[in-house]
């Protein structure tokens, strides 16, 4: 006698469709409320970090502190906002007033490797010590390594009030 064993028949294919179906679907919505709470908390987190460094108008001193032509090196206080770190920090840097009414104000580090320089009123010149660079009352190089004149700051006078932005 014959026994006739009825071969396993295959996996429906409409049983695997929609189990496959149903984790898509599972997956789709994890991946959705993943995102959806994720992606403002990862901003959250990191877009202090990703802002420009911030900084404000910072006040010098009065005009009348300045005399036409003569280098002065001053210290300010100077608001600086970088990602999530805030602070008033002092500054230093030069300031020339000139004869037409405009004032120059140099950053204080050397354009060369970032030296404090200094003003010799005698040669009417800046010198750097670091590696005896020269410069003008312009900025301007005069001799030695530094590849540019002296950085400038950007400057304004508001209400009697040397302003400069940042440093
Ligand atoms: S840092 Fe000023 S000359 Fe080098």
């Amino acid at each position: 006698m014959r026994t006739s064993s009825k071969p396993e028949s295959p996996p429906d294919p409409q049983v695997v469709s929609r189990r496959s179906f149903l984790a898509l679907g599972i997956a789709a919505i994890g991946g959705f409320i993943g995102a959806a709470l994720g992606i403002p908390l990862a901003g959250y987190a990191v877009s202090p970090a990703l802002q420009q460094r911030k900084q404000e108008w910072s006040a010098v001193g009065p005009i009348s502190d300045f005399s036409v032509g003569q280098p002065k090196k001053v210290e300010y206080s100077a608001f600086k906002k970088d990602g999530w770190i805030e602070e008033t920090v002092t500054k230093p840097a030069w300031v020339i007033a000139r004869e037409n009414g405009e004032i120059t104000v140099f950053d204080p580090r050397c354009t060369h490797l970032g030296c404090a320089y200094r003003w010799d009123d005698g040669r009417k010149l800046f010198l750097c010590p670091c590696h005896d660079a020269v410069f003008d009352i312009d900025g301007k190089v005069v001799s030695g390594p530094p590849p540019r004149p002296l950085d400038r700051l950007e400057a304004r006078v508001q209400d009697g009030k040397l302003m400069v932005m940042g440093g």
